[in-house]
């Protein structure tokens, strides 16, 4: 078969590549209009920073894995097209600030209905609000000649940092598509293509409706626990309690389960904070306003916590960071990706820029462009240095904020790093990356998330 992909970010490279990868008989075509993008994609330097992903593009582009910005050549000759364009919250008109921006998706539709020549099966891929299958059929269908499309919802569940592993074994592929003939026969065309490599107890076959859905809400639940983790973190600090024993402690009960309770200065990523804002504006939608506000808190409680690590930062250094340098290390939203779309970074070096505070920041994998960008700020502003490690950020500084779980950061000398900071030196671990105990024998003025 041909499968192509409109949008080759985050998801659509990594995804095509895994099919590409366990599907040999399959040709495989990732579009996009961003010919830098592409132009990444076919060189050395891919534009996406995964573990184990470069091996697998080099190894099969060029075979049966290719990357283009010839879209209506690659939808024409394709047999199923997946949509992985972007699908931001809206920022303009109607549900600005919370639905979803969907003119991404409505352009592929209609460009799909403009040049396909037959019928085509077009999948989902990009996370959607609950009934968007229908508006994309809709534009499909109002001009089809004849021609007969399948919608399929298969969202992903991937997570950035562990993509590959996420696609190699999945927990379950989830496909929805029309209850009718029709629909069952695209279903099966696509579980057909995961089966090469994926269990089928583990591929899931569901109404569209619920494929949909499911995706919202399989977000809303993790990040449901990370503000829940959080919120009792800031009663640890109160009380004494320590938020990693409590997490311990709950996790064992098999009902809860150990995954997803790491207390941290706030959850990021470009998907959760969006998703949920977009099953808001949905309750909403449809008349339902304490479901709304039930899931709305989620984001209240992620954003309580951002903002109480920079308070807290700033009362323990006698209340004024005003000249004094910090050093940031970590800035992207999590370890092992270049990805800051709503990184707690952002949000915690601008609490500190308010402040007047200098920042030295240090990322393994982030550019100072990204960082310059992300904060608003130009490359000569005098109050932020981009450092090209840890030692150099720290150097003369006051504090240091521990902001991405980086490995590099726990294999670091902090005896090292004590020597070289102001006295008293902070540490502030927003990750509970590090023992706290050996921080404060070495000297450190020490403290994590929920642990005093
Ligand atoms: P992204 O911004 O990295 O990539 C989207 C790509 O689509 C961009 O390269 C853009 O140029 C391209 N595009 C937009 N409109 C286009 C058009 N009309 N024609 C051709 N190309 C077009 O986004 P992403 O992170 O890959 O996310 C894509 C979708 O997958 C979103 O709905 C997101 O919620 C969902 N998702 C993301 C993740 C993740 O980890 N990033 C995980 C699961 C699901
Ligand atoms: C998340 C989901 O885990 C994926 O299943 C989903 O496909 C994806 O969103 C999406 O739809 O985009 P991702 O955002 O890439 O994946 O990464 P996560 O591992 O979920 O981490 C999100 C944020 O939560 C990070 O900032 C992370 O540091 C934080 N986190 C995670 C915690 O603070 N505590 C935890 O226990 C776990």
């Amino acid at each position: 078969m041909k499968i192509c992909c409109i949008g080759a970010g985050y998801v659509g490279g990594p995804t095509m590549a895994m099919i590409a990868h366990k599907c040999k008989d399959h040709a495989v075509t990732v579009v996009d209009i961003n010919q830098a993008r592409i132009d990444a994609w076919n060189s050395d330097d891919l534009p996406v920073f995964e573990p184990g992903l470069d091996d697998i593009v080099r190894a099969n582009r060029g075979e049966n894995l290719f990357f283009s910005t010839d879209i209506d050549g690659a939808i024409k000759e394709a047999d199923i097209i997946f949509l992985s364009v972007n699908t931001p919250t809206k920022t303009y008109g109607v549900g600005a600030g919370r639905a979803a921006d969907l003119r991404y998706v409505e352009k592929c539709a209609r460009k799909i209905a403009e040049v396909a020549e037959e019928g085509k099966i077009v999948v989902e891929k990009s996370t959607l609000p609950v009934r968007t299958a229908e508006s994309v059929k809709r534009i499909l269908e109002s001009n089809c000649n004849g021609r007969k499309f399948q919608i399929l919802s298969n969202p992903e569940f991937l997570a950035e940092g562990t993509a590959m592993q996420d696609l190699e074994a999945p927990d379950r592929v989830l496909i929805g598509g029309d209850q009718t003939p029709e629909g069952l026969a695209a279903i099966q065309k696509l579980v057909d293509v995961y089966a090469a490599w994926v269990p089928r107890e583990r591929i899931l076959t569901t109404n569209l409706w619920s494929s949909e859905l499911s995706k919202l809400t399989a977000n809303a639940f993790l990040a449901q626990r990370i503000s829940s983790i959080n919120a009792i973190s800031a009663l640890c600090e109160a009380t004494g309690a320590d938020v990693d024993e409590v997490a311990h402690a709950i996790g064992t009960d098999s009902r809860i389960g150990p995954k997803f309770l790491k207390a941290s200065v706030g959850f990021g990523g470009s998907c959760f904070q969006k998703d949920i804002y977009n099953l808001v504006y949905l309750c909403e939608h449809f008349g339902l306003p304490d479901v709304a506000a039930y899931w709305n808190a989620v984001i209240e409680m992620n954003d309580y916590q951002k903002h109480r690590f920079s308070r807290r930062v700033l009362a323990s250094m006698f209340n004024t960071v005003s000249d004094k340098k910090i050093a940031i290390l970590g800035f992207a939203f999590k370890k092992d990706t270049n990805d800051t779309r709503e990184s707690a970074a952002i949000y915690v070096c601008g609490d500190l820029l308010e402040e007047q505070a200098n920042l030295a920041i240090y990322d393994p994998k982030v550019s100072s462009e990204q960082i310059h960008k992300d904060l608003g700020i130009d490359s000569a502003n005098p109050y932020v240095t981009i450092c090209k490690d840890a030692y150099e950020a720290t150097k003369d500084a006051h504090a240091a904020l521990i902001l991405t779980e980086w490995d590099e950061f726990k294999a670091l000398d902090y005896q090292k790093i004590y020597e070289q900071m102001q006295l008293p030196a902070f540490l502030f671990d927003g990750r509970n990356l590090l023992d706290l105990s050996q921080l404060r024998e070495i000297g450190f003025e020490a403290s994590g998330i929920g642990r005093g």
